[in-house]
């Protein structure tokens, strides 16, 4: 990693306390249902395994993996499933989990996706926003923080091969 001066733009402290009243939101919203977290990865692996121990339900967890054509750090247009959903989730009240909604082409193709798949419901949790950037018309129903036009990194997110472990989100430039 770069050994230079980190513009920080969440810090740990405020990730934790939104993490937390976040999970207690949804412990709220999701009592007497039949919750399923379904986890993007890898960008949301760190902020699944929070925010999971922040709802005090009982849960299913499973993970997906999707890509867009192309190698750009953003979505591309065209979203496809490398690693699918491990469950049969007909019926249960599907929460999707992803770090970061950007263009929202990712988030779109897998709440569609969710419900043909029998959901009874589907809600998005996202870590981060960024809603001046959308292409297509998604909103989370849970959004830790809404963010400008920047790309940041740490806390899950990555630039290439790096700051995914970084506990903190910072601006990359
Ligand atoms: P979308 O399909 O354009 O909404 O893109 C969502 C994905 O793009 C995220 O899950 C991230 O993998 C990636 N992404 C978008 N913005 C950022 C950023 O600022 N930092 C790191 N990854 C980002
Ligand atoms: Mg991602």
């Amino acid at each position: 990693m770069e050994d230079k001066e980190r513009n920080i733009l969440i810090t740990e402290e405020e990730i934790r306390q939104k993490v937390k009243e976040t999970g207690a939101q949804i412990t709220e919203d999701y009592r007497g249902k039949k919750l399923y977290v379904l986890s993007l990865l890898r960008g949301s692996f760190i902020f699944t395994a929070d925010l999971v121990r922040a709802i005090d339900l009982d849960t299913t967890i499973g993970f997906m993996t999707t890509s867009s054509y192309g190698h750009s750090e953003t979505s591309q247009g065209i979203c496809k499933v490398v690693y699918d959903v491990p469950d049969n989730i007909e019926g249960y009240d599907v929460l999707i989990v992803d770090d970061i909604i950007d263009t929202g082409i990712t988030m779109e193709f897998v709440v569609n996706y969710v419900r043909e798949k029998g959901a009874s419901s589907v809600k998005v949790c996202t870590l981060l926003d960024k809603p001046s950037r959308r292409k297509v018309d998604v909103e989370a129903d849970y959004c830790c923080f809404e963010i400008e036009d920047v790309f940041v990194v740490g806390y899950g997110l990555n630039y290439g091969d790096h700051y995914r472990n970084v506990p903190y989100v910072f601006n990359w430039k």
